[in-house]
C-alpha cells in the first residue's frame, strides 16, 4: 500500500538524499530497529519495521510519550518519506505520509497543519489538503491505540 501511493509521485532526488543523511547522521544507532523502535534524540525520528501479517508498524506509547511532542515521525523501512504520527487529542491519533502529492517533497508539521516547502501547499493535520499547488490529500493510515502500543496499518 505504501509503496503503490507513492508510484505516482516523481520522488525529488536531491531532497531524498539530503534527509537521508541527516537522518542517518543523527540516528546511526537507531539503524537495525527491530519490530519495536528506537527514538533518535536529535531530530525525533523513530526507524521502525513491520510486524504481523496485517502490516503494522508498532511504537510504544512510553516512547511516544518520551518524544515530547505531539508529533512523531516514524521511518518506514519500505518507504522513501516518513510517516507523520500525530496525537491530535489525548489517546487519539492520525498517521499521514510526508509526501506531498504535488510533486513529492516532504512535507513539514507545524503546530497548526502540514506545510509543503516547495510550493506552498497545506493540509489539515488530518492529511486534507486545504491550500495548492497539492490537489490530493495526504496518504493516511489506519492508527489504532492500545494500553501500551500505537499501532500504524501500513499493509
Ligand atoms: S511539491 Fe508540494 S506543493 Fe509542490
Amino acid at each position: 500500500m505504501i509503496l503503490a501511493g507513492m508510484a505516482d509521485h516523481e520522488p525529488n532526488k536531491t531532497m531524498v538524499r539530503r534527509n537521508f543523511a541527516k537522518t542517518a547522521a543523527g540516528c546511526g544507532l537507531c539503524m537495525g530497529a527491530g519490530l519495536l523502535v528506537t527514538a533518535c534524540q536529535t531530530t525525533q525520528t523513530v526507524h521502525a519495521g513491520i510486524a504481523g501479517p496485517g502490516g503494522k508498524i508498532i511504537i510504544r506509547r512510553d516512547e511516544f510519550a518520551a518524544n515530547g511532542s505531539p508529533n512523531m515521525l516514524v521511518k518506514h523501512p519500505k518507504s522513501r518519506f516518513p510517516i507523520s504520527l500525530l496525537e491530535t487529542e489525548p489517546g487519539k491519533f492520525t498517521a499521514c505520509l510526508m509526501s506531498c502529492p504535488h510533486q513529492a517533497c516532504e512535507t513539514v508539521y507545524t503546530p497548526k497543519d502540514y506545510v509543503c516547502p516547495c510550493h506552498g501547499a497545506r493540509f489539515t493535520h488530518y492529511g486534507e489538503v486545504t491550500q495548492g499547488s497539492a490537489t490530493k490529500d495526504l496518504m493516511r493510515f489506519p492508527a489504532s491505540v492500545s494500553a501500551t502500543e500505537i499501532r500504524i496499518s501500513v499493509g
